[in-house]
């Protein structure tokens, strides 16, 4: 696993944005699949994409996507859904086909069949390439929250208390607001992927990033599972690193001296 640390979440974002635009554009002769979420991590990206593709530098139209989750039971034109939030922060303002970007369907009269497609969708479009991610204040991927099976698919999840509060800011700062439950794709599913950049940000992720980092793999920290693939990168801020020990933060510094600029 590959930590790369920049000084704020500025430019950590416009890295991965460059990243990842480098990897679409060098893809010629098939269509790039990318994962993406939502939550207040990936917004700075979103908008360098959005900059990149303004400028003639990057185009969605050889891009395929598919979403980590959803709420279960908000309604595409909802404004807290995610379906309204991929539209109105990324794919409103690029060249992307709509019919190329899959968001799982919390609205789905059958939502078990919804997840087996989904998963199904996935597989018939040769697998994702890159796997854009946030992280969880406790440390999980997409919706696998604590205790989440590391090899789990796409699948109905209860979110936890914490999820709730944190995510209760986008419901009026009432957490009974947020949906109990929600459609997410598996620890398994993103670990498929041929590659994973999460982007972590702020004090408020510290703990939970040294957990990942710092200890083993373990379910209560379901994004751990990281330690496990070939090709992980986690791209943070410096507030992000103020739990890992410094001895942490220099060894991945100096191996990333060639990297970051
Ligand atoms: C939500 C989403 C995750 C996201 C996480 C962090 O629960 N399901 O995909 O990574 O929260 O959100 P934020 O980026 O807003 O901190």
């Amino acid at each position: 696993m590959r930590l790369i640390i920049h000084s704020d979440y500025e430019k950590a974002s416009n890295w991965t944005a460059g990243y990842i635009a480098e990897k679409i554009n060098g893809e010629k002769n098939r269509p790039y699949i990318l994962g993406l979420p939502t939550g207040s991590s990936p917004l700075l990206v979103y908008r360098e994409f959005i900059r990149m593709h303004k400028e003639g530098k990057l185009s969605f139209k050889n891009v395929r996507t598919f979403n980590m989750d959803e709420y279960i039971g908000l309604p595409a034109d909802h404004p807290q859904s995610y379906q309204f939030f991929m539209k109105e922060n990324l794919f409103n303002h690029i060249d992307i086909d709509p019919k190329h970007t899959r968001i799982p369907n919390g609205m789905a009269g059958d939502l078990e069949k919804e997840c087996e497609s989904y998963e199904e969708a996935i597989k018939t479009a040769g697998g994702i390439d890159l796997f854009l991610g946030g992280m969880g204040s406790d440390g999980h991927i997409a919706f696998n929250e604590p205790g989440s099976s590391l090899t789990s698919r796409t699948r109905i999840k209860t979110l936890t208390a914490e999820t709730k509060t944190a995510n209760a800011r986008f419901f009026g700062g009432d957490p009974s607001k947020v949906p109990g439950t929600a459609l997410t794709v598996g620890v398994g599913t993103v670990m498929d992927a041929k590659e994973v950049v999460i982007i972590v940000s702020g004090r408020s992720k510290a703990r939970a990033l040294r957990a990942v980092v710092e200890e083993g793999v373990n379910h209560m920290w379901t994004l751990s599972c990281l330690q496990m693939h070939r090709h992980a990168i986690i791209v943070c801020d410096e507030e992000a690193t103020e739990e890992l020990k410094v001895g942490t933060v220099k060894y991945f510094m100096d191996i990333e001296k060639m990297n970051i600029n």
